[in-house]
């Protein structure tokens, strides 16, 4: 069975029970200030599970892209020295959002992988938490184990500790026993020899779980205490590439159709072969595991970078880089080439690939060639290392240094060191980076109270697209402390009319208002699991009171400014540049707006006029805000809103249409253009290969600019005695300008001419040499080229000049070459020793050489000791 065939034979099955297809949620979350990546298939369902909002279908299946290589769940260092683990893989899961509990769960797995895959049950394990006696107290699963036990025999049921078959999502929040199934591929003999179920998360390469049946029944709270949850619900996730590895009879992910045309591409473009050598093998499966990983960030709008997600990109791409550099001898980009076989195979299931596959091989052409060129400076500079090293073992202080500091990778200096037979301080570098960890976890760490909750009615509603200020009323509160912002509380209301922060647009700021009058100042505002929360510094006094929550009308109105731009400003672009212009990125902020899109070359100073002339045409032209709320998202498309790649939509969306240009778009916006007044680009530039960025301003901001502009333009015609026409008076005074230099040049060339001629009368012959030592009116620059010039014409030249510039000394050494060798002369040395004179020092070649100093006064005397090195 083919691995689209395995795909679609799940999501039926489950689609026959009841279960509603839903689409994978974007592997890189946007808008979740907890996570940067999906790493497990319940990530997009936790308001669910949380309780913050009720699932329309409390049944859903999908496949989801999970990606874990940060965090609580992080397999990168393991990827590729095994054949099933993955930072990239697809998750399949099951889900009953307060429905059906373990009975449906557990029958139904078995009946699709036992009746509709015919997986063999004799290959089939099943696990059960057995329960633990730390703070928890928990009871074995007898709940679990009896429904096995009706289905397999119990000497397939394998208890389970805490760490295998107890699943938490994070440090807080819902949890619950989960039952594995593991499956064992081994040959009948292998199995002969060593019973399965001994295997079973023993890290066997052919005895791997394969399904993880979660009940969620507990919430985790702050103190880590456990609380039952209201609802309980059942989330699952099956590795599809090890269940496509079990389908296919192949004893590894990397030999099923997932991998191998992809492995097929790496071994013809690196000249390699997998399967021969561990090494090699182990690069290879590196290599076809993460070009996924980057390919797949990079279609959801994740650029490599250097902080946050990006960063983690970053570290992926480089990790295979390194590997194919060490082990592949690839000296050139080669990753960008296998961005078409991916296409190929996944771009049916995953259209981002394929519509952004250009944008994806450039980006990851670029990060290769910086990451070469970084490795060959880290080879260079461990060369360094490695010439001043005493004894044996190189400082690990040292390699931390190269690792942090340049992105050396460290196996790769550990590999070096020992083809040189030398070691590596592993314990110093340890240190050094545990140090830095510290450093940055305790300046990140956030601690989370539990929420007080002051009332049941947990649905909220966001009435901020209509009002600015309403009466609200608290529903629940937490303290969270960080290093960062201190002490602040995080409040939910009933309703609320402050954005979120959310689709690139900042967070309201603004406060509550008590009924006596006092105030309590909210920061800002964020959304977390379907929540609206509000960051304050200071609790409301009276919490059961109704509050008049006003939002900051100020900022509001410029953000909405710059947020009706962006979207004209993406409209423009697209007119003025081509369709190919997709938006990669937007910050819209009170005093700017900035936006990222894909297109191939710098913008020209007449298309951003173009764009800028097109936005403000639109501006003057008056368009309404036109706005449809919780539409169907396939009505939404089918009128020509834009969606963006890695964005998630719901089942209904809304759209906001000016003119022509309409998004799917849930940030708030001017009424009508023209209360945006003027739209002015700031700037524009690359941020990565193939994507530009334009900053720019609109309302207030562009009057700030223009009067500031015309008080600069004050000043300068100010400056211009007032010229009508400064434009004219500048270049006239250019004209000026060159024309005196050229003059000055001309002068200051006569009068080298003539020192040229003075100078060489004043020279004295001292043993065979033309020597000469003065203090002269040059810089250093006219010093050296006379001393050049000079020695053209002389033979057997000695000449120290000294120069006082600026309350600093300058001695200036030139020797003949016929005299460095004949007298065993050196100018370096020379300038060294009469440096001193001047405090200073300098170096320099054996004919001439150079020194600075702070100490003028000392020139005489420098001047005077010169004779000596000639007598
Ligand atoms: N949440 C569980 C896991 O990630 C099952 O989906 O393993």
């Amino acid at each position: 069975m083919t691995s689209k065939e395995i795909r679609s034979q799940f999501l039926n099955f489950f689609k026959e029970k009841g279960h509603k297809i839903v689409p994978s949620a974007p592997m890189v979350i946007k808008d979740d200030p907890t996570l940067m990546f999906t790493n497990a298939g319940m990530n997009q369902f936790k308001e669910f599970f949380l309780g913050n909002s009720v699932a329309k279908n409390p049944r859903a299946v999908d496949s989801q892209k999970c990606l874990r290589v940060s965090g609580k769940h992080n397999d990168l260092e393991e990827v590729g020295k095994d054949t099933y683990h993955h930072t990239m893989f697809e998750m399949l899961g099951n889900w009953s959002f307060g429905d059906y509990f373990k009975k449906e769960a557990i029958e139904w797995a078995w009946e699709l992988l036992t009746e509709v895959l015919k997986i063999d049950k004799d290959c089939l394990y099943v696990s059960v938490f057995e329960g633990s006696k730390d703070a928890d107290k928990l009871d074995l699963d007898t709940e679990a184990f009896d429904l096995w036990k009706a289905i397999v025999p119990e000497d397939r049921i394998i208890l389970g500790n805490k760490k295998d078959n107890f699943w938490e999502m994070g440090d807080q929040g819902p949890c619950g026993p989960c039952s594995e199934i593991h499956v064992d591929i081994r040959s009948a003999e292998e199995k002969a020899k060593v019973p399965g179920a001994s295997l079973v998360n023993a890290d066997h390469p052919q005895v791997v779980e394969i399904w993880n049946l979660v009940f969620m029944q507990y919430n985790r709270k702050a103190d880590g205490s456990l609380e039952p949850l209201p609802a309980r619900h059942v989330d699952t996730g099956m590795g599809f590439e090890r269940l496509c590895m079990v389908m296919q009879g192949v004893q590894s992910n990397y030999d099923t159709d997932v991998f191998k045309p992809i492995i097929r591409e790496i071994e013809t473009i690196t000249h390699s072969k997998y399967g021969k050598d561990e090494e090699i093998d182990i690069a290879i499966r590196v290599i076809a595991d993460h070009i996924r990983a980057v390919s797949f960030s990079i279609a959801d709008g994740q650029l490599p970078s250097n902080t946050g997600a990006g960063y983690v990109i970053r570290r992926i791409l480089r990790r295979a880089v390194r590997y194919g550099f060490t082990f592949l001898n690839t000296k050139e980009p080669f990753m960008y080439r296998l961005v078409n076989v991916l296409t190929e195979d996944m771009g049916e299931a995953f259209p981002e690939l394929k519509e952004q596959r250009q944008l994806i091989e450039n980006v990851i052409k670029e990060e290769e060639y910086s990451f070469l060129k970084t490795l060959e400076q880290g080879l260079v500079l461990l060369d360094q290392v490695i010439l001043n090293v005493k004894g044996k073992e190189v400082d690990g202080r040292k390699a931390f240094e190269l690792y942090d500091t340049y992105g050396f990778p460290i196996d790769l200096t550990a590999l070096i060191l020992s083809e040189k037979g030398l070691t590596l301080d592993e314990k110093g570098f340890e240190l050094a980076m545990q140090e830095q960890k510290n450093r940055s976890k305790s300046a990140s760490e956030i601690s989370k109270d539990d929420w007080e909750v002051l009332s049941s009615d947990l649905e909220q509603e966001f009435v901020g697209y209509d009002m600015l200020e309403t009466n609200v009323k608290l529903v629940k509160y937490r303290k969270v402390t960080s290093k960062k912002a201190g002490e602040q509380y995080q409040l939910v209301f009933n309703l609320t009319p402050f954005y979120p922060e959310g689709g690139g647009q900042v967070g309201d700021k603004g406060y509550l208002e008590m009924p006596n009058g006092d105030v309590v100042y909210i920061l800002d505002t964020k959304k977390e699991n379907n929540e609206i929360i509000h960051f304050t510094k200071n609790l409301p006094a009276d919490l059961n009171g109704t509050f008049r929550a006003v939002v900051d009308k100020k900022q509001r109105e410029r953000t909405q400014a710059n947020h009706t731009a962006t979207h004209l400003l993406h409209q423009a672009l697209r007119e003025v540049l081509g369709k190919h212009v997709e938006q990669k990125g937007s910050a819209v902020h009170s005093k700017y707006l900035r936006f990222d899109f894909s297109h191939f070359s710098k913008v020209t100073p007449e298309e951003l006029r173009e764009v800028e002339n097109f936005v403000n045409a639109r501006i003057a032209g008056q368009l309404p805000f036109e706005e449809q709320r919780n539409i169907p998202v396939e009505k939404a498309l089918e009128e020509g809103a834009m969606a963006l790649f890695g964005e998630k939509y719901g089942d209904t969306v809304r759209t906001v249409r000016f003119g022509r240009s309409i998004e799917l778009c849930g940030g708030t916006h001017v009424k009508n253009t023209g209360d945006i007044w003027h739209f002015k680009i700031k700037s524009e530039g690359a941020v990565a290969s193939g994507i530009r960025r334009i900053e720019a301003i609109t309302s207030d901001a562009v009057k700030d600019f223009y009067a500031e502009n015309d008080r600069v333009l004050l000043d300068i015609k100010g400056l211009l005695n007032n010229a009508q026409d400064p434009v004219k008076a500048v270049s006239t005074l250019q004209e000026e300008n060159a024309k005196l230099k050229k003059e000055v040049e001309a002068l200051l060339k006569d009068k080298a001419k003539n020192l040229k001629i003075e100078l060489k009368n004043e020279l004295q012959e001292v043993n065979g040499v033309q020597f000469l030592a003065k203090k002269i009116d040059l810089d250093a620059a006219g010093i050296k080229d006379l001393s050049f010039e000079m020695g053209q014409n002389q033979d057997n030249l000695f000449l120290l000049f000294a120069t006082e510039q600026n309350g600093k000394a300058l001695l200036s050494c030139y020797i003949s070459k016929e005299l460095v060798g004949a007298k065993d002369l050196n100018a370096g040395t020379i300038v060294r020793e009469l440096g001193k004179f001047i405090q200073g020092g300098g170096g320099g070649q054996p004919f001439f050489a150079t020194a600075g100093g702070k100490k003028p006064e000392g020139i005489d005397e420098a001047l005077a000791k010169a004779k000596d090195y000639i007598k």
